[in-house]
């Protein structure tokens, strides 16, 4: 069912409340997502973004059953990945001549998609479109978080079409964000932060400051997923320029992964001794093997520092950690401290390649890292205390 949101702006989305992986494989999600959609109704008639394409006949339907397609005057397409394109081929059969407004990058990627030869009309920042009472002003958003991303803002209702951006993968059936469980929210909302838009911070603070410096009044922030940012909309703007500001609260993550016990013990050692030498630190000890890697990302992004970990395996490092140090390196994180450790029984490469990979990732180093021969006994327990003590002592 469509929702009013306004006088002239109802919702027209989907709501995926079984959906687990997003991106592929890449993105773990635990509380469903939606995909938002808007329908402007002004003296024109504006449709703003569509939704995935497993959704894409229930969508049309559901559409018609809301307004006579035929009046819809324009489709505004913020971003053309396919979880919000993917309804338009079902939906264009129906109004093939219907324009769509969309910068130029966003053309390329439908015509990549869809191979069409629909009507587009490109916009760049500022360029406006009227609908009667309301106007629709356009702003390009380049890498936010896609090369095609443009942001829409509503005159009158004040409203900003955000897309991707202020989003989160989280499904609920109220919409508005002071009708959702506040700490779910935001565990979404950072979680979503730290794995899509980490890489792209610089520009989140540009376009901010950008948006912000025009002075528009803000009534309500309505992104492409999760909530609408009803109740002061100001909130997520606030804790965007936080986490786009080289993020990091007082937490240390120890990421590991292990063979035989040993590296956890490591792992183990390292936690205490930084206890005892900075009791107020928040520390977090994850397996990376048993851990969904998101919530790790999650937990490396609130962290001031990282310690990873490693058995060595024929030469090498677990295949936990590398892929984790993979996903690390894509992230560019900013302002981060780290080091390595890790056990092994003969050649022992683990730690050093750990290192290297997260100095090359942009992580201060803090020292050598320690490494472990076979299974650590009480002396060598004793040294990951000390090691811990003194990486914490370092920060
Ligand atoms: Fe929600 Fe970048 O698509």
């Amino acid at each position: 069912m469509a929702k009013k949101l306004t006088e002239k702006v109802a919702w027209v989305g989907k709501v995926d409340w079984e959906l687990k992986r997003f991106h592929g494989d890449e993105y773990s999600v635990d509380k469903g997502s939606s995909y938002n959609s808007y329908l402007v109704r002004d003296e024109k008639t504006v449709l703003i973004d569509t939704v995935w394409q497993p959704f894409d006949k229930e969508f049309v339907a559901r559409l018609k059953q809301e307004i006579d397609l035929k009046q819809i005057d324009y489709i505004v397409a913020n971003h053309n990945e396919i979880d919000h394109s993917g309804a338009l081929p079902e939906l264009m059969r129906e109004i093939p001549g219907t324009p769509i407004y969309c910068t130029a990058t966003g053309e390329k990627i439908i015509r990549g998609h869809f191979h069409q030869d629909w009507n587009f009309v490109n916009v760049k920042t500022g360029d406006t479109l009227d609908i009667g009472q309301s106007k629709l002003v356009f702003v390009e958003a380049p890498m936010l978080h896609w090369p095609d991303s443009m942001m829409t803002y509503m005159t009158g209702e004040n409203i900003l079409f955000s897309n991707d951006a202020f989003g989160q993968h989280f499904a609920t059936e109220t919409l508005y964000n002071d009708t959702a469980d506040q700490a779910e929210l935001y565990e979404e909302a950072i979680k979503y932060y730290a794995n899509i838009l980490t890489p792209f911070s610089n520009f989140v603070t540009k376009k901010i400051q950008e948006v912000l410096a025009l002075n528009l009044p803000v009534s309500m922030i309505c992104p492409s997923h999760g909530v609408i940012w009803k109740e002061n909309p100001a909130q997520i703007i606030e804790h965007y320029l936080k986490w786009a500001d080289s993020y990091r609260e007082n937490q240390i993550t120890i990421v590991y992964d292990t063979m035989w016990e040993s590296t956890r013990k490591m792992a183990e050692g390292i936690a205490e001794g930084i206890n005892i030498a900075d009791p107020t630190v928040k520390i977090k000890l994850i397996n990376s093997a048993k851990t969904d890697k998101n919530d790790v990302i999650t937990q490396i992004f609130r962290s001031k520092a990282v310690l990873v970990g490693s058995s060595t395996i024929n030469n090498g490092i677990l295949h936990s950690v590398s892929g984790l140090l993979e996903m690390i390196k894509g992230m560019k994180f900013k302002g981060k401290k780290g080091s390595a450790f890790g056990s092994y029984g003969w050649s022992g490469e683990g730690v050093k390649q750990i290192t290297k990979f997260l100095d090359e990732s942009g992580f201060d180093i803090v020292n050598d890292g320690q490494r472990l021969l076979w299974v650590p006994d009480e002396a060598a327990y004793a040294s990951c205390v000390e090691y811990g003590k003194k990486f914490s002592e370092a920060l």
